[in-house]
């Protein structure tokens, strides 16, 4: 969807990747744009920056405020759900606590927010939703079992909800990054895009209307692996 002119929303703006994607929306020319955060006044400097962002409290485990965030963000087209948390945790071993946390947010957050807007972005329509996984959402790696799964779920999620859209004129991209050099990792040795980087691809995507986007160099590498031969990822994971 052309995001020109567009009104976009943007959960988990206030820093990493989020906070790139709202430039990136900016730059690609949208009218007005909701950056959110759990606690807005986080945003100050995200909204500092262009008169076009409204900053507004919003966490997306919490049905009333994702409620309110409906009826703060009436003209909303294009909603890009970025929130998320990773527990480290292996499969046999992990804090199940940690596991819930995850799922809770990065899949029943996910679907709170694709689930309370998308009556109004067909109302709005034409609309577009860019749900932000991750790589090992397709093959998960050991140290991550927990986050794998709720982003495996949330993946799953976003097939689901593209065929149950697709009638209402409403686009569903999935974005797959690999490593992105954020809070996240912070504290883990490993190849990390930058997220300018990973945000200029998913906004890209998202412009130019595709359904599945490997928004950096790793991620594009694995994502080829993976679309032709599943278990090979899996396995490269694994090792
Ligand atoms: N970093 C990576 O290597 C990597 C790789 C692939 C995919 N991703 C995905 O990219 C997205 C952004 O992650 P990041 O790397 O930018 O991580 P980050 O720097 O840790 O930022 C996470 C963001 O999510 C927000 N958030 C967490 N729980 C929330 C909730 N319940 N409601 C609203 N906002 C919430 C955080 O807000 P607070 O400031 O309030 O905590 C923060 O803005 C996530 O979905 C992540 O899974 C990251």
């Amino acid at each position: 969807m052309k995001l020109q002119g567009q009104t976009a929303l943007v959960t988990g703006a206030n820093r990493g990747l989020g906070a790139h994607l709202v430039q990136e929306l900016l730059a690609a020319g949208v009218l007005k744009l909701y950056a959110t955060a759990r606690d807005a006044r986080t945003l100050a400097e995200v909204a500092r920056a262009d008169s076009r962002v409204v900053a507004l409290d919003l966490d997306v485990v919490d049905p009333e405020s994702v409620a309110a965030a409906v009826q703060a963000a009436p003209d909303v087209t294009v909603l890009v759900n970025n929130a998320g948390v990773l527990a480290f945790g292996d499969v046999l071993t992990g804090d199940v606590e940690g596991f819930q946390r995850d799922m809770a947010t990065n899949y029943f957050g996910t679907l709170n927010m694709c689930r309370a807007f998308v009556p109004l972005l067909e109302r709005n329509g034409p609309g577009a939703i860019a749900n932000v996984l991750t790589l090992i959402a397709l093959a998960p790696v050991a140290p991550m079992a927990g986050y794998c799964a709720s982003k495996a779920a949330a993946h799953s999620m976003t097939q689901a909800l593209r065929a149950a859209v697709a009638t209402r004129g409403i686009e569903v991209l999935g974005a797959y990054p690999g490593g992105i050099d954020t809070d996240m990792l912070a504290g883990v040795d490993a190849d990390k895009a930058a997220p300018a980087v990973v945000a200029s691809r998913i906004i890209a995507a998202l412009n130019d209307g595709e359904s599945l986007v490997f928004p950096d160099d790793a991620s594009a590498g694995a994502g080829a692996v993976y679309l032709s031969d599943p278990v090979a990822l899996e396995r490269l994971l694994a090792g």
